[in-house]
């Protein structure tokens, strides 16, 4: 092939890098017609039990065992020489051939790990091959800019402390533009950090960059941030909105949903009923993973009882799987889904998962992990996909600030 007209593959390089929590991960290097790409992969610590696997060494001399040169070795010398000679742009034949390389349907003998940096490096390579922006090179179509869900307060499985709500977001629905949004989420996150010294509580951040204070329950969470909404100047409902991502799996145990901080044990429906209480209570908009991802028939009832009201996203519960969602979809069980391109392993299973939830009228945000890097092709996918929504934490750790800086330069591009 001429590699004036194609962005030809010459060489597949990878290294061990490290990961926000500093753990290591894959990078991977590609040179194509002259021109090279670095992606790094993400991490997850809440995990889908049903996620492609990630491959990690296992040994323990090394990183506590989490090193990933296994991986590593199979980006070399497993995937790298199929690639060589192949068109970089061609994303769904770069992808077929790592699927079928590796052979399994979880991504289990080499790593999701290793094939999703190969997968995303092709299209940063090939994007810069025909000189444009990675989300114009995905699609020159793409004219919005998604809504951030911004992660200000961490617990769960992202904090030592906090409640038991992984995540509660800031969702500025308000804005006049990106760039607003993400003014007034700082102006608000500031306010918080106030409101905790003032209250003695601690400010250290959690995985995502939000606080992780130790707090009395789940609606004092809550409470502490409507009052920096407040104190920040904006309108509560109307400017910002919350978002939750609750990760019930994480606190799944012998069919009970178990909230140390509010010290109850809940059963599926009495987590439908915690939920319509809160909306009640306070302008939530969305409800992420809200309860265990095995559990089909709760989901189907939640959705049943909040969905026409409020977002319901399906994280674990899908894990980025045209499977999962296409199950989803038959049994009503969500209305959104959350997109990790890291769960399923390549960019064009991603692609496709964005594409069936569209049909099926799912609105899709796309994520980070709460272990990132300073890798921002999220930033460019969630543009590129027109999602309505983004989330990639909070706005502190430049880890998480990097995807936001990259969505202020992609806005004035567009
Ligand atoms: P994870 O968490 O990256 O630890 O899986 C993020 C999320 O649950 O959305
Ligand atoms: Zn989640």
């Amino acid at each position: 092939m001429d590699k004036t007209l194609k962005p030809i593959i010459e060489k597949v390089h990878a290294r061990e890098i490290l990961d926000s929590r500093g753990f290591p991960t894959v990078e991977v290097e590609i040179t194509a017609s002259g021109h090279k790409s670095i992606s790094a992969v993400p991490s997850g610590a809440s995990t889908g039990e049903f996620e492609a696997l990630e491959l990690r060494d296992g040994d323990t001399k090394r990183f506590h065992g989490k090193g990933v040169l296994k991986a590593v070795d199979h980006v070399l010398n497993n995937f790298g020489p199929a690639l060589i000679g192949k068109d970089a742009s061609n994303q769904k034949e770069i992808d077929d051939l790592l699927i079928n390389i590796d052979g399994s349907s979880n991504k289990s003998t080499f790593g999701a790990n290793a094939s999703l940096g190969i997968s995303m490096a092709c299209s940063v390579v090939s994007a810069t091959f025909y000189n444009k922006s990675l989300y114009h090179y995905l699609n020159p179509n793409s004219n919005v800019m998604p809504v951030p869900m911004i992660n200000v307060l961490n617990g769960g499985m992202h904090a030592d402390q906090g409640s038991d709500l992984q995540e509660i977001m800031l969702f500025p629905h308000g804005a006049k533009n990106f760039k607003h949004s993400l003014q007034m989420g700082s102006e608000v996150f500031h306010c918080l950090k106030k409101e905790l010294k003032k209250q003695g509580l601690g400010t250290t951040v959690g995985d995502e960059g939000g606080f992780a204070p130790a707090l009395k329950s789940n609606d004092h969470a809550i409470e502490l941030l409507l009052n920096s909404i407040e104190k920040a100047g904006f309108n509560i409902g109307n400017d910002i909105s919350l978002a939750l991502d609750v990760a019930a799996s994480s606190f799944y145990k012998n069919h009970k949903y178990h909230l140390k901080v509010d010290g109850s044990v809940l059963d599926t429906d009495g987590m439908i009923g915690f939920y319509e209480d809160l909306i009640k209570k306070y302008p939530i908009v969305s409800i992420e993973d809200g309860l265990d991802e095995n559990d089909w028939e709760g989901w189907a009832n939640m959705n049943k009882v909040l969905g026409s009201k409020i977002q319901i996203v399906g994280d674990d519960l899908f894990v980025t799987n045209v499977k999962r969602l296409s199950k989803g979809r038959k049994e009503k069980a969500a209305n959104s889904i959350l997109v990790k391109p890291k769960q399923i392993g390549t960019l064009t299973e991603t692609l496709e998962v964005i594409s069936m939830a569209k049909k099926a009228n799912f609105s899709t945000i796309i994520s980070h992990r709460s272990g990132d890097t300073e890798d921002t092709f999220i930033a460019d996918l969630a543009v590129a996909t027109m999602s309505s929504q983004i989330k990639t934490g909070s706005l502190a750790r430049s880890e998480r600030v990097a995807k936001y800086n990259r969505l202020l330069r992609v806005e004035e591009e567009l």
